[in-house]
């Protein structure tokens, strides 16, 4: 006897639907604590970013990161996620090379992390022919161009994209054709809020912006920022919604005071 196959929550078609509708709430995480903690808050999407390599591991950018790594976080994030839809970010030299190594790769992610979905950054014609290969091998991929943090060394720094008017028919160029490629959903990264607009109206796929200004159909913020937990990441479009760098730094020194005043443990803390 078969069993009907199910799938949990939210899914590519759901945020799909939601172009023009409902805006589109998504954090990032990369672990099973935050993953469990972002879906209670009713997140709609969850991104295992690559920024893992910036907040997680603290390296100057997302470039370092391995497809082991990512893995690692996916499945973790995946674990504690029952209802949002969780993307995974394919990392640096994992799939430009070749729609052969773009399909393994990304097949690989969907199955040993559980997500239904990975994420890949860039829009020329090459990255939206090797997308629309890895779509047609059966992995919903989300786009993401503006600022692609990946390409940093060719970008020279993270700085906002699409300010001439060729630049910016460049990034529309882009989005119509990863649409045509067939991705779900497209985020937008640092880019002129007049801008942003013109690529979400130029697509019948929601776009999920960051650092893109209002008029996209979804957000996204990097979990740790949001939280003020990365309390030296500041950039203009960063909202924090917490100090939690604070409280982390005082809960720790008042544990450290407890401890070496012998205030900690007490009798109602031992056996
Ligand atoms: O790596 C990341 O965190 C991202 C987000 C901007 C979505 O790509």
């Amino acid at each position: 006897m078969s069993t009907p196959a199910t799938i949990r929550g939210l899914t590519v078609r759901d945020i799909r639907a939601r172009k023009g509708g409902d805006k589109i709430v998504s954090v990032t995480a990369y672990d099973v604590l935050f993953g469990r903690l972002v879906d209670e808050a009713g997140v709609d999407l969850i991104i295992v970013g690559d920024s893992a390599g910036n907040v997680v591991a603290g390296h100057d950018t997302t470039v370092p990161m391995t497809l082991d790594q990512m893995i690692y976080h996916g499945a973790a994030v995946r674990r504690g996620a029952q209802r949002a839809l969780v993307v995974v970010d394919m990392p640096f030299r994992t799939y430009q090379q070749s729609s052969a190594v773009a399909i393994d790769n990304c097949g690989r992610v969907l199955q040993e992390t559980l997500a239904p979905a990975v994420k890949v950054e860039g829009g020329s014609p090459r990255m939206a022919a090797i997308i629309a290969d890895v779509v047609d091998s059966g992995v919903p991929v989300m786009g993401h161009i503006g600022f692609t943090p990946q390409s940093i060394n060719v970008l020279g720094g993270n700085r906002v994209q699409g300010r001439d008017d060729r630049d910016a028919q460049r990034l529309i160029d882009e989005a119509k054709r990863l649409e045509q490629a067939g991705i779900f959903s497209l985020v937008l990264e640092l880019m002129p809020a007049d801008l942003a607009q013109r690529v979400t109206e130029a697509v019948r796929i929601p776009t999920i912006g960051i650092g893109a200004g209002p008029h996209c159909d979804g957000q996204v913020l990097v979990l740790p920022d949001l939280l003020g937990l990365n309390d030296r990441f500041t950039p203009k479009f960063l909202k924090q919604y917490a100090q939690l760098a604070d409280t982390v730094r005082d809960a720790v020194t008042h544990y450290g005071s407890d401890v070496r005043g012998g205030v900690y443990p007490d009798t109602d803390h031992s056996f």
